[in-house]
């Protein structure tokens, strides 16, 4: 192993060597892990990296101190790796229909008295607040007026330049005139998809699929089409093959690089198949790329944009996941689509704020959001890392967890019997909000799952209220099979 990053970051590649040795199972739960002084060695690294590593695994529940003897995998490992296996079945295309339960799970998501395991945000703690409000300032004092006035799609200058910038780490060639800034994501996906598509048309998700998409089709009269989606590689490209023989797919929405809830990331030889597939059938993709940065492996998994030769690609991300969810600045590359996207912004939102645009770009252009995604990263991936094992301790047995490749959110597969309607409900009654399985999918699959976000610290309160909730789904998983 090389290690080259800083100082303060060997540790996270040691605690990733070890995790990675379970994984491929070099080392069994019960086993003994490596003596300090014998990995030290072998990763020429320092006894305190390693053993700063050790802790955090211990911290993690990875790994166990045993006095006078050492580390020790913990017992739970196997179930931890249990990942689910299950991906969806095909549907027919449908409309899809949710009546209230989208607004219920959103209805708490900015109360304070609530456990948010629900929302899929990461908790502002690790975001660089401080610094982001010292740009904000300086913007407002430095150019008043500017701050206050329409500054129209497809947005600021220096913005686009910035951003089109974070492109680089992933060898996709995006310059400034290619970016229109828009108000999150979700905008971007939404404007993506009345511009590829119309009412009656079906578009092709992944099956489970992050349930705004779900619900920005369905409020725009299109049908879904869920296709199986691997909880490790992604969107399966076969299957996607045969729903094209079947059926009149307008338009693929998916997310290549860590989806939202599997956590799945598409290996890069499929993200190159998946986009030359769709260029010879002339469909377009909306790329869902808002955790592109958030990821564990690494190297920076590239963008779907990055194969993309016939420009068909319309790549959506924003700055949700990784700094400032309330500013509302995404942004889409939309290749050929362009021009109609501009009209269609400018028709239906004209300009995104100005302040926050202006304010993101000054951040940006301080150098240090590179040095904040690297602590993101690690601090995302530990949480998830804690979040699996507390889950594999308080739920019961047959519980799967998924092993996500990056973001912050768990999906979780309970025993058939559960059903996390009722499980929401009962959390809800204790101040825990979940995010229930049915609303990821338009044909109600995934009645016994249940998302849950890792992206708040483990406080004492929020330990506290994953054992209540892993109470809560052993009573349902004995109840309903009694
Ligand atoms: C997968 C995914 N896409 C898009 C969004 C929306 O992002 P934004 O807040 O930038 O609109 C989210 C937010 O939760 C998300 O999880």
């Amino acid at each position: 192993m090389t290690v080259s990053r800083p100082e303060t970051y060997k540790y996270d590649q040691v605690s990733r060597y070890i995790s990675e040795l379970i994984e491929k199972g070099d080392l069994k739960p019960g086993d003994k892990a490596p003596s300090l002084r014998k990995l030290s060695k072998q990763l020429e690294v320092s006894i305190a990296t390693i053993t700063q590593a050790y802790v955090n695994l211990e911290d993690q529940g990875i790994l166990n101190a045993k006095p006078q003897s050492g580390f020790y995998i913990n017992a739970l490992v196997n179930q931890i790796n249990d990942i689910p296996k299950s991906a969806a079945t095909r549907s027919q295309a449908r409309r899809v229909r949710f009546g209230d339960l989208f607004e219920e799970v959103f209805r708490n998501a900015n109360n304070p008295r609530i456990t948010p395991f629900g929302t899929s945000n990461p908790s502002m703690e690790f975001m660089p607040v401080k610094s982001l409000t010292r740009a904000t300032r300086s913007i407002i004092s430095r150019n008043p007026q500017k701050s206050m006035d329409y500054l129209f799609p497809p947005g600021d200058r220096k913005l686009r330049e910035q951003i089109a910038q974070l492109y680089t780490h992933t060898h996709t060639r995006v310059s400034a005139n290619d970016v229109i800034v828009t108000s999150g994501a979700t905008e971007a996906l939404s404007i993506s998809l009345r511009t590829v598509a119309k009412r009656g048309d079906t578009i092709a998700v992944e099956s489970p699929t992050y349930f705004a998409v779900l619900r920005m089709i369905e409020q725009m009269g299109m049908l879904a089409v869920e296709i199986e989606t691997d909880p490790v590689t992604g969107l399966d490209l076969d299957a996607l093959e045969e729903a094209f023989d079947t059926m009149d797919i307008r338009a693929v929405l998916a997310s290549p690089n860590t989806s939202n809830p599997l956590g799945s990331q598409m290996p890069e030889d499929r993200k190159r198949e998946l986009v030359n597939l769709l260029a010879e059938r002339d469909i377009p993709l909306i790329e869902d790329d808002v955790y592109g940065s958030v990821y564990f492996g690494d190297k920076a998994p590239r963008p779907a944009k990055s194969y993309d030769l016939n420009n068909i690609v319309l790549s959506c991300s924003s700055f949700s996941k990784t700094l400032a969810p309330g500013h509302r600045i995404g942004w889409v590359i939309a290749g050929r689509y362009h021009k109609k996207f501009l009209q269609y912004k400018q028709a239906w939102s004209s300009a995104t704020s100005s302040i926050n645009q202006l304010a993101l770009a000054e951040f940006l252009s301080s150098g240090q959001y590179d040095r904040h995604l690297v602590r993101l990263r690690i601090a995302m991936r530990e949480q998830v890392e804690k979040g699996r094992f507390m889950i594999a301790q308080n739920f019961p047995q047959g519980t799967c967890i998924s092993n996500p490749h990056g973001g912050n959110v768990l999906w979780v597969e309970m025993p058939k019997q559960c059903d996390s309607i009722d499980i929401f409900n009962r959390a809800l009654e204790h101040n825990i909000a979940i995010t229930p399985g049915i609303l990821f999918s338009a044909t109600r699959q995934f009645k016994n799952c249940m998302r849950i976000n890792c992206g708040h610290p483990w406080s004492a309160a929020n330990e506290a209220a994953l054992k209540t909730l892993g109470q809560i789904v052993s009573s349902e998983t004995l109840n309903k099979s009694s």
